[in-house]
């Protein structure tokens, strides 16, 4: 990488950075509709050489879309360019940086590679942000709390780029501990680390294969859908988020809901919701049994109420409950193609990878991927003793 960046930019005057992608462990489509999630970073993720440039031109390249070559915008004119791809992200985020009051009036290098793979529901994108991010905070001595860069990196997504989604992803990558997870409430953004020991297993991610992204996806329908509810409960009852609702309370409200789809999406909000805090309570009591069975009705939820699953997820996470030594699976992310993750005991990962494999291949018709999961730190500056490791 650090070749490249001298090819490409004539110098090598850089500092690394690096922000890891993220994946949700339960708790899904929780996040927008104020609800509690339990993500965790894992070491796959974006690193950025960066160096700050004397005049105001930002220039970017990433090893991941060569096709796309250097890309070069100036400071005075951030607007979201279309023609700009992948560094839309980078663009939003000096920009909102910026609008937030902090003084960027130096131009960057910035030579970009990513394992995580594109479009697979991991968060490659927010990986971008907060990589951008840190690395503009660093570079120009700006001292920011690490949750504002958070929400910089919702508002860049949410606006800047067109996608309605929660809090999760930025704040998983942002704020992620090696071995933890962390149960977030996404209304409050309180958030409780808890040590992910799985003894015996590993978390496997299953990618589909199948391509997406958010803005093209039905992400953005399903919210509007829960925002429909909430805003005909509110007239009944004194909530300000589907979170708040018990699976109790939802009992009595339902019928005031217009029809069977968005009742059912309502369902999966309330259900999910009370699923992600037992899966806590499971952990904690080490029974990984439980975990797994919530896991399983997490997913079950996800595709027949909230109707984000398809083919492909189904697919990989039915094959994959049919399974030896699988405590559960579920699709993780927004859905809609992306990865899958199932907790399976070490000794037998590499057989459920070949059966997952074949049964996947010979039913959809092309391959899935499979990585094993490490859960790993936050995104920061790497420094010359970590560089060690990593390269
Ligand atoms: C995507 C969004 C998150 C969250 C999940 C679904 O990853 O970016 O905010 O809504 O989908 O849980």
């Amino acid at each position: 990488m650090e070749l490249f960046f001298e090819r490409t930019f004539n110098h090598n005057n850089h500092r690394l950075f690096f922000a890891p992608g993220r994946i949700n462990l339960i708790g899904e489509h929780t996040d927008y509709n104020g609800g509690h999630v339990f993500p965790c970073a894992i070491t796959y993720g974006t690193y950025a050489l960066v160096s700050k440039r004397n005049d105001t031109s930002v220039r970017l390249y990433s090893m991941n879309f060569p096709e796309e070559g250097l890309i070069e915008f100036n400071l005075d004119n951030l607007q979201y360019d279309i023609n700009h791809s992948w560094a839309n992200y980078a663009k939003g985020m000096i920009s909102y940086l910026k609008q937030a009051g902090y003084k960027i009036e130096n131009g960057l290098d910035i030579l970009i590679y990513g394992n995580i793979p594109n479009g697979a529901g991991l968060s490659s994108s927010a990986s971008i942000e907060l990589v951008i991010g840190i690395a503009i905070e660093k570079l120009f001595n700006l001292d920011i709390n690490r949750i504002e860069i958070v929400k910089i990196g919702k508002q860049v997504e949410n606006h800047f780029i067109g996608v309605n989604s929660g809090i999760m992803d930025q704040f998983a990558i942002g704020m992620g501990r090696k071995d933890f997870g962390m149960l977030l409430n996404c209304q409050t953004l309180t958030c409780e680390y808890a040590p992910i020991q799985l003894h015996q297993h590993d978390i496997v991610i299953m990618n589909t294969n199948k391509r997406r992204t958010l803005a093209d996806s039905k992400y953005n329908e399903r919210k509007r859908e829960c925002e429909e509810a909430l805003e005909i409960l509110k007239k009944v009852i004194d909530i300000s988020s589907l979170g708040e609702l018990t699976e109790d309370s939802l009992k009595s409200l339902k019928n005031y809901l217009p029809n069977e789809v968005i009742q059912k999406r309502v369902q999966h909000v309330v259900s999910e919701n009370a699923r992600t805090l037992k899966a806590l309570r499971a952990l904690k009591a080490n029974d990984l049994y439980e975990f797994g069975q919530l896991m399983d009705a997490s997913h079950c939820s996800l595709r027949d109420d909230y109707e984000v699953t398809g083919r492909e997820l189904d697919t990989l996470v039915e094959t994959a409950w049919n399974q030896k030594g699988v405590i559960g699976a579920r699709m993780t992310g927004a859905g809609f193609g992306g990865c899958a993750i199932a907790i399976v005991e070490k000794n037998q990962v590499s057989e459920f990878i070949n059966e997952v494999k074949e049964s996947y291949k010979e039913k959809i018709g092309y391959e899935a991927t499979f990585y094993v999961a490490n859960i790993g730190d936050g995104a920061r500056e790497i420094t010359e003793e970590e560089d060690q490791w990593v390269f």
